[in-house]
């Protein structure tokens, strides 16, 4: 979950390492650290906190070379102080190394290396890889064999990258299973190395991800990649269209308020070359479907995490609705361990904004061994989950940067939407009628989210009146339901309130108890098939003191006159309500976290891509 940059070339390593770092703080941020060969000598800068403590000291001590290598981490083994930030070094101090994942059998290896007289100066799992690579190092006298050989002995998933005194003209990078990518930007006489592309996206746009057990050898003028065995493999270069512009604040405050209000644009984006406007007909291409494959799908599994995964709940009814394809969905974090029954005909479909939660990759993998059809909705470009998939649909949103997603919740739920016409399209199960109307309102979306975040004043006013509750209970139905979810997580993650989502039915069943007067009570009650039962649930929490607030279809007077404060939205097609109806969610929890004064972007213990299990 940390990151990792690296450069060698002509220019000054320290500022495009900590720069790109800065882009990468999202992914982790509790310590960082720089090593560069200066004058034959490893330098290292490291810092407890943030890469503005980082950018500090190498301001005030600063470090001069052309190769090195950055980290900012996430911590899983030891504490985040300075002493346990990366890079680390081998106990002759002639390899360092930044490394993203977990060693799992660490401790073994600790203790051997031990009582061979290793003194070790961190409690991380990646000193034991420092030092088995300078071992390796001292018989081989070549970096790139003595990286493999300690790779053989290391268990987990790992992303790293290796730099030492004795080699100063290249770097070793590798990638073992899923604890995050590894790409090579390639630059004009200089290559840079990032484990996410927006950390040097301002380069090149001329990548190469490597895939699990592949071995890099990067050099300024080039590159080139091996397996494990030493056996070269042809890699694919993959020209990334992202504007660099999209991984700057702009005008907003924070990445999350700039990502809200992104969008408009976004769920433009998403829809972009898969929409006919004339036939109005959807395209898939990257899906690799075809007449004959859509019909032999009988059911589909959704997996994914987090928001991602109550983006698949939406899907769920998107997909039955349209498709009339039954459809299940599993957090990935379970669907391993649920011994998931896949026939023939089962299509699993994974939904991630980075492409490499380890929980998502696994639950890929599971399907895969048991023969489904892979299909998966991604952000990254060049992401595990793009490149293991028999079938994509890319998000198009560019980077997202604030670590609660935002932009990445609702395009996903623009392409389930676009993916069921799709479905039902080549099964020859839609009507032309309902296809062009579906089509229609579709396009209807980008004006209509437009329009929600016009209201983000008297939402700026209401958060400022609740942003010393203690927590709140968000409710839904229907294709709602996981908007309820989403909107309550939104507020959990970034203003640390206990929050919870639960489907409106349930409430009698048992949460109606937690309703008093201080627990305000959100209900999603927009103009759609379940309106008078929420209706019914406003006028329950009300009876019960309970402060209402309503996300509510505009002009409606009775909510108007029901509920405490209302989060007014435009009347949307039902089945793309909730594209809709989570904008003012997603505004409120970002203002009350912004007036709490606290860190949105970051919230405390979280990262942006989860690469552990
Ligand atoms: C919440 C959030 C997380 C992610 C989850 C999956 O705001 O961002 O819940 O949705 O960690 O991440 P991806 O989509 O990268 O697989």
């Amino acid at each position: 979950m940390c990151g990792i940059v690296a450069y060698i070339g002509e220019k000054d390593a320290t500022p495009v390492i900590v720069s790109g770092l800065r882009k990468l703080e999202y992914r982790g941020y509790d310590s960082a650290g720089i090593a560069v060969l200066q004058n034959g000598k490893i330098e290292i800068r490291r810092v407890a906190g943030k890469i503005e403590k980082l950018e500090k000291l190498v301001d005030e001590n600063p470090t001069k070379g052309n190769i090195g290598i950055g980290h900012t981490r996430w911590a899983t083994h030891g504490a985040p102080n300075e002493q346990n930030a990366h890079p680390h070094v081998g106990m002759a101090g002639r390899i360092v190394i930044v490394h993203n994942g977990i060693v799992e059998n660490y401790l073994s290896l600790r203790e051997e290396l031990i009582a061979e007289g290793v003194e070790f100066k961190s409690e991380t799992d990646t000193e034991t890889i420092a030092h088995l690579i300078e071992g390796f190092y001292s018989e081989s006298q070549d970096l790139y064999t003595a990286v493999q050989s300690a790779l053989k002995l290391i268990k987990g998933a790992h992303g790293l990258v290796v730099m030492s005194t004795e080699e100063p003209d290249r770097l070793i990078a590798a990638r073992l299973g899923n604890a995050g990518g590894v790409a090579l930007g390639i630059g004009d006489g200089e290559m840079y190395l990032a484990s996410d592309v927006p950390a040097i996206v301002e380069y090149t746009r001329r990548l190469i991800f490597l895939e699990s057990g592949q071995v890099a050898i990067i050099t300024k003028d080039g590159y080139s990649v091996n397996d494990l065995d030493g056996n070269p493999i042809q890699t694919e270069v993959v020209n990334v269209p992202w504007d660099p512009i999209s991984v700057e604040k702009g005008r907003y405050r924070h990445f999350m308020q700039k990502e809200i209000h992104e969008q408009v644009r976004s769920l433009s984006d998403t829809m972009s070359g898969r929409v006919d406007f004339e036939e109005h007909r959807i395209h898939l291409k990257t899906l690799n479907l075809d007449e004959e494959k859509a019909k032999s799908i009988k059911k589909i599994f959704i997996t994914a995490c987090g928001t991602a995964a109550y983006a698949g709940m939406v899907g769920k009814y998107l997909i039955e609705n349209i498709a009339r394809i039954p459809v299940e969905v599993m957090v990935a974090s379970e669907f391993r361990y649920c011994d998931p029954i896949i026939e023939p005909g089962t299509a699993v479909l994974a939904i991630s904004q980075s492409g490499e939660t380890a929980d998502t990759l696994a639950a890929m993998e599971e399907a895969r061994g048991k023969g489904a059809l892979l299909l998966s909705i991604v952000n990254a470009i060049g992401s595990q989950a793009m490149r293991i998939a028999n079938g994509f649909i890319s998000m198009q949103v560019g980077p997202e940067i604030g670590v609660a997603s935002t932009k990445a919740f609702t395009a996903p739920l623009l392409d389930l939407y676009m993916m069921a016409i799709y479905l039902a399209d080549l099964r020859g199960t839609l009507s032309v009628e309902k296809r062009i109307d579906l089509v229609k309102d579709l396009l209807t979306v980008p004006g209509l989210v437009e329009k929600a975040l016009k209201k983000e004043d008297a939402i700026k006013a209401i958060a400022a009146k609740y942003k010393s509750m203690k927590g709140a209970l968000y409710l839904g139905r229907g294709v709602n339901m996981p908007i309820a979810y989403e909107g309550a997580l939104k507020l959990k993650e970034i203003s640390y309130k206990h929050a919870e989502g639960y489907p409106a039915g349930e409430m009698k069943h048992g949460p109606i108890a937690l309703v008093d007067k201080d627990l305000p009570v959100v209900v999603i009650a927009t103009r759609d098939a379940w309106y008078e039962k929420m209706i019914s649930q406003i006028e329950q929490a009300k009876a019960r003191n309970g402060h209402v607030l309503a996300v509510a279809t505009e002009g409606d007077e009775l909510i108007q006159n029901l509920a405490d404060e209302v989060f007014w939205v435009p009347e949307t097609p039902w089945l793309l309500s909730p594209v809709v109806n989570v904008i003012p969610l997603q505004l409120f929890a970002y203002h009350i976290a912004a007036q709490l004064g606290l860190d949105v972007d970051q919230p405390r213990n979280l990262a942006k891509s989860v690469t552990v299990e």
